[in-house]
């Protein structure tokens, strides 16, 4: 049989796929018939969960359904309190949600087939263990979740012991709106090869999160942080940026392997950061690096097409709403889990094991095969 190599398996669809569309010449992202751009600006989390997770926006009584049973599955166990609070200082907290999805047990269940009821236990878990891994390793009084907030509003909530304004509310929302999805990304493979063993959704998610820990996939935002620290006023943005191309270095928060023209998300995020956070002077410092940065680029690298993408608006936002930057990429997994789920779904519902293959190049026997 004639074997093709594609290593990275660029271009290669694994899948049909109702859930997204992704065009990064065009520079559009589309979930499940809706610019998520567009939702970025005034949909909650609950509503677009409702649309990646079960096919369509919500009406009503749907919105209300979803929201309640968020709200009633987001506390913690007490054995899973216990779990969290004997784990050394020291574990990332990427290994915490892995290690304590892993261990968590749906009211209905988490065996294969995957249900989005099982998803729905998991995506209102996510932020109470992070929450409370956070108050745990800080040493400080972790707070219960709150029985009328919405999600996002509720992982805040949790994490500054008060509620945010709407606007940073908003703002937040918006970020996790637009990294609930972005097709088959690796995290998201990972999940649909799992449970295309027929393996069972915790496995599959926290397979995803693995994924995610590796810096080629999950992890710039805190590095964007890093570039605007080291930035610190707007006139240093030049200098800074300059000396970092001519040095080889790679400006963080911009260029992407699939957009090569404005990434739709960090589009419609610095949107919603314009338009519900003070006008603070880190948003005046982001809105000046990003010029500057898409001119250097443009000067340095001609033709590469190289722009903002989602984490350079990602850690303007994150910064603004106090997450702190140790949670930047567990706060992703709070929005991605959504995706992850869908995929597994979708996966279930039309399964083929997935067993690409290799071209052998390692060394032969030196005689024909005994019979
Ligand atoms: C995301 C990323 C890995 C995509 O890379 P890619 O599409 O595979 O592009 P390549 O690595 O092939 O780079 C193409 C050229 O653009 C340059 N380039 C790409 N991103 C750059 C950046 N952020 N800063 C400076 N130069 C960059 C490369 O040095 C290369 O230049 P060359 O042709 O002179 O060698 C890359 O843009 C990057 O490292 N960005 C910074 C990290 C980041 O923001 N990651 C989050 C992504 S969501």
């Amino acid at each position: 049989m004639k074997r093709e190599l594609n290593i990275g398996l660029e271009g290669i669809a694994i899948a049909e796929s109702k859930i997204t569309h992704v065009d990064g010449i065009k520079g559009e992202l589309v979930y499940r018939g809706h610019w998520a751009g567009e939702l970025a600006r005034d949909k909650s989390f609950e509503e677009i969960l409702h649309l990646v997770l079960f096919g369509s926006l919500p009406d009503a009584v749907q919105l209300k359904d979803v929201t309640q049973k968020l709200i009633s599955l987001r506390a913690l166990p007490s054995e899973l309190k216990t779990v969290i609070r004997s784990m050394p200082k020291g574990v990332p907290y990427m290994a915490v949600l892995r290690s304590v999805l892993s261990l968590v047990t749906a009211p209905e269940g988490t065996e294969y087939p995957p249900t989005a009821d099982q998803a729905l236990s998991l995506i209102a878990m996510t932020p109470t263990i992070l929450a409370y891994r956070y108050a745990s390793v800080n040493g400080t009084e972790p707070v219960e979740p709150h029985a009328s907030l919405g999600h996002v509003e509720n992982y805040l909530y949790m994490l500054n012991g008060r509620a945010l304004e709407a606007g940073l509310v908003r703002a937040l929302s918006a970020y996790l709106i637009l990294s609930m999805d972005h097709e088959i990304n690796a995290s998201t493979f990972t999940a649909r090869v799992v449970v295309a063993t027929q393996a069972d959704l915790v496995s599959a998610i926290c397979a995803a999160i693995g994924a995610l820990i590796g810096p080629l996939h999950g992890g710039a935002p805190s590095k964007v942080d890093d570039l605007l620290d080291e930035i610190g006023v707007e006139e240093r943005a030049e200098e800074v940026m300059r000396l970092k191309i001519e040095r080889g270095d790679r400006l963080m928060g911009f260029g992407h392997r699939v957009y090569k023209t404005w990434d739709p998300r960090a589009a419609a995020l610095k949107y919603v950061a314009q338009h519900n956070t003070e006008a603070s002077k880190l948003l005046k410092l982001s809105l000046h690096v990003e010029e500057v940065a898409v001119r250097l680029l443009e000067q340095y690298k001609p033709g590469r097409n190289l722009y903002p993408n989602i984490e350079f608006w990602a850690a303007a936002v994150l910064r603004s709403v106090n997450v702190p930057k140790e949670l930047y990429t567990p706060t992703f997994c709070c929005s991605r889990i959504v995706g992850w789920s869908a995929h597994v779904l979708e996966q279930s519902e039309n399964n083929r094991l997935i067993r690409p293959t290799a071209i052998y190049t390692g060394a032969w026997p030196d005689h024909e095969q005994a019979r």
